[in-house]
């Protein structure tokens, strides 16, 4: 089977006012379809700039980017064919705050020409399914932050994209709300089969969630250690107390621990 998303011995050098910053070194992951996976490291360690180069903002130094066996690299414009597969969704969620939380989820499909009954009802369905009916008329500066980053996850998803890839989704809500969005996401990925790259700082988050981590370290940006997560699916919140989360947890702990310490030395 093809990856749905491969990189290739990625890197991504920056030269910022004369300082050269290796954003990122030799990163390589084939995710296939259908997968959950994450990224997880550190502030500063090239999460970000994973993610910007393969959407063709950033391109890379050197290495390639596959999507879908297509490659990504040297497009300074994305076909809309190619951005169509993929739902970005970021920390903020930079809702029009003019627009009604309905028409900031339905405004992907004007972006990419999608119109009709079914797209509309699609809209309509994804915001039940997160619950927000009755806040479907509302201004984005009416409702609560975890209805906010809800809004942010369902606009990225109105154009049925193949793949999400969330870049610290919900880095800045609470701990409750984001343990509820992310048994949501799970539900979510269950019921749609979507590809998933999840970007965090948080190992719990990451261990909840993913099939497989990539661990990350810093200067340079780097994948340390990919570590698959063998637990059974459903997951639930109970998980997290069983000895074997735990025993993932403090598997990467250490790893991301050796990190910090190579750097002192
Ligand atoms: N456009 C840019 N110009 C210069 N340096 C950058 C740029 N974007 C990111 N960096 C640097 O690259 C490194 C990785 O950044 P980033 O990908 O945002 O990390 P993360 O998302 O893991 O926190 C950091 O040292 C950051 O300062
Ligand atoms: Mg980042």
């Amino acid at each position: 089977m093809q990856p749905r998303i491969s990189f290739n011995r990625v890197s991504k050098v920056f030269d910022a006012h004369g300082q050269t910053i290796v954003a990122v070194e030799d990163f390589s992951m084939d995710v296939m379809p259908g997968e959950f996976v994450s990224i997880l490291g550190p502030s500063g360690c090239g999460k970000s700039t994973l993610i910007r180069m393969l959407d063709g903002i950033v391109a890379p130094t050197s290495g390639d980017i596959y999507l879908d066996g297509e490659s990504v690299v040297g497009k300074r414009h994305m076909p809309a064919t190619m951005l169509r597969k993929i739902g970005f969704i970021f920390q903020q969620p930079n809702l029009l705050p003019w627009f009604s939380v309905r028409e900031n989820v339905a405004l992907p499909l004007r972006v990419f020409g999608l119109k009709g009954a079914e797209w509309e009802k699609r809209v309509d369905d994804l915001i039940g399914m997160v619950g927000l009916d009755k806040y479907a008329k509302s201004s984005p500066m009416e409702i609560s932050g975890g209805m906010l980053q809800r809004v942010g996850v369902i606009r990225a998803m109105a154009y049925d994209p193949e793949i999400l890839l969330m870049d610290e989704p919900f880095g800045a809500l609470d701990e409750m709300m984001r343990e509820q969005l992310d048994m949501e996401l799970l539900q979510i990925w269950t019921e749609t089969h979507k590809t998933i790259i999840f970007i965090t700082h948080n190992i719990e988050e990451a261990v909840l969630l993913s099939s497989r981590i990539y661990v990350m370290g810093t200067q340079p940006g780097r994948l340390v250690e990919t570590v698959e997560i063998d637990l059974p699916r459903p997951r639930s919140l109970e998980m997290i107390v069983e000895p074997r989360f735990n025993d993932y947890e403090d598997r990467i702990i250490n790893l991301i621990g050796e990190i910090s310490l190579s750097k002192i030395k």
